[in-house]
């Protein structure tokens, strides 16, 4: 039996090396599962929710399309399109949403992040600069995975709750109508994914700006790496690997064998340079390949466009039938 796996990528901000390990290079390996058939799209009405300049969005959009593509998403294998492109999404957004009890919304992490961040502020009204589009960000993403009957979705940590109450949504719906109207999607938390830090120390984000982009120019790249924090230990000193920046990003892209040697020169004593040197060395032949290919893609943004536009059409096919039957089941169609 062939199950669906399907995720949404928001395009908030241009991808990044913690991107490509915790969720590009996942996502790609379930692809090439033969017993899945992957949904992968662009969550472009979801980024709306925090980036409103036209020109951003646009050019977010077509990185994160390009880096997809230029990493090895194989548009014929998985149906890559944009959620905007698929009317039906947001037809059964509003379906779901008359099935959602407030409370769940309420209950929502983001949501209640938001809040408590007006409360910790001392805000009059808790729910300043809260949008619907916020508040109901969990609706639209139910609607994202429910319509096209996804079995797993694999997302971070974060997500897992939205995941449920997509869950539940179905659930009620189907009871409502008595029948098996909508699949129950299951979350994919692969605890096995990688998170890199970035060059604070903390956490590889966008939000902490520490990240270093995928396809940085070499010279670019080599910057970055040189701007990774190290302590002041002195260049002969033997070195820990365990609490190095750069050592925890090496790791992620070498082999065992390459991993441990440079343990080694830690241990034996490596200048900060040197350490930064052997990260830009292994990092710049990893990179160069699909950087040439995404520079070919993001200058002919046409073909890209063209490619979403294929997967728009094979995702509206596939949506198409299982809105009708919705819409006949709840009385809207005969
Ligand atoms: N909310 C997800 C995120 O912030 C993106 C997303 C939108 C998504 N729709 C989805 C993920 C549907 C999985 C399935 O990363």
């Amino acid at each position: 039996m062939t199950r669906t796996v399907l995720t949404g990528i928001k395009p908030t901000g241009t991808p990044h090396l913690g991107n490509l390990l915790g969720a590009i290079r996942p996502a790609l390996r379930l692809a090439s599962d033969p017993t899945l058939r992957a949904f992968y799209f662009i969550a472009d009405y979801h980024a709306l929710t925090s980036v409103t300049d036209r020109d951003e969005l646009r050019r977010l959009t077509r990185e994160v399309a390009a880096t997809w593509l230029a990493c090895g998403l194989d548009p014929e294998r998985v149906l890559f399109y944009r959620q905007s492109d698929i009317p039906e999404i947001f037809e059964l957004a509003w379906l779901l949403a008359c099935f959602t009890p407030k409370g769940w919304m309420n209950k929502a992490h983001a949501y209640k992040a938001k809040l408590a961040e007006n409360e910790a502020a001392g805000a009059a009204d808790v729910d300043a600069g809260i949008h619907m589009g916020i508040y109901t960000y969990p609706i639209l993403m139910a609607a994202d995975i429910l319509l096209f009957e996804a079995d797993l979705v694999p997302v971070g940590e974060d997500q897992k709750q939205h995941i449920e109450i997509a869950r539940d949504m179905a659930q009620r719906i189907n009871h409502s109508y008595g029948a098996e109207l909508l699949k129950l999607p299951s979350a994919l938390i692969d605890a096995g994914t990688a998170v890199i830090p970035g060059r604070d120390g903390r956490k590889m984000s966008k939000s902490y700006d520490n990240v270093i982009p995928l396809f940085a120019p070499a010279g670019r790249l080599r910057k970055l790496i040189n701007a990774i924090v190290t302590d002041s230990t002195p260049p002969d000193a033997p070195k820990d690997p365990a609490t190095s920046v750069v050592f925890k990003i090496f790791e992620q892209f070498a082999s065992r064998e390459a991993t441990d040697e440079l343990r080694r020169r830690y241990q034996a004593g490596i200048s900060w340079g040197e350490a930064k040197a052997a990260l830009t060395d292994l990092l710049e032949p990893q990179l160069a390949e699909p950087r040439e290919r995404y520079q070919t893609l993001i200058a002919e943004p046409r073909r890209i466009d063209e490619m979403l536009a294929a997967g728009r059409d094979r995702a509206r096919a596939l949506a198409r039938p299982v809105m009708d039957r919705l819409r006949s089941a709840i009385g809207i169609a005969e």
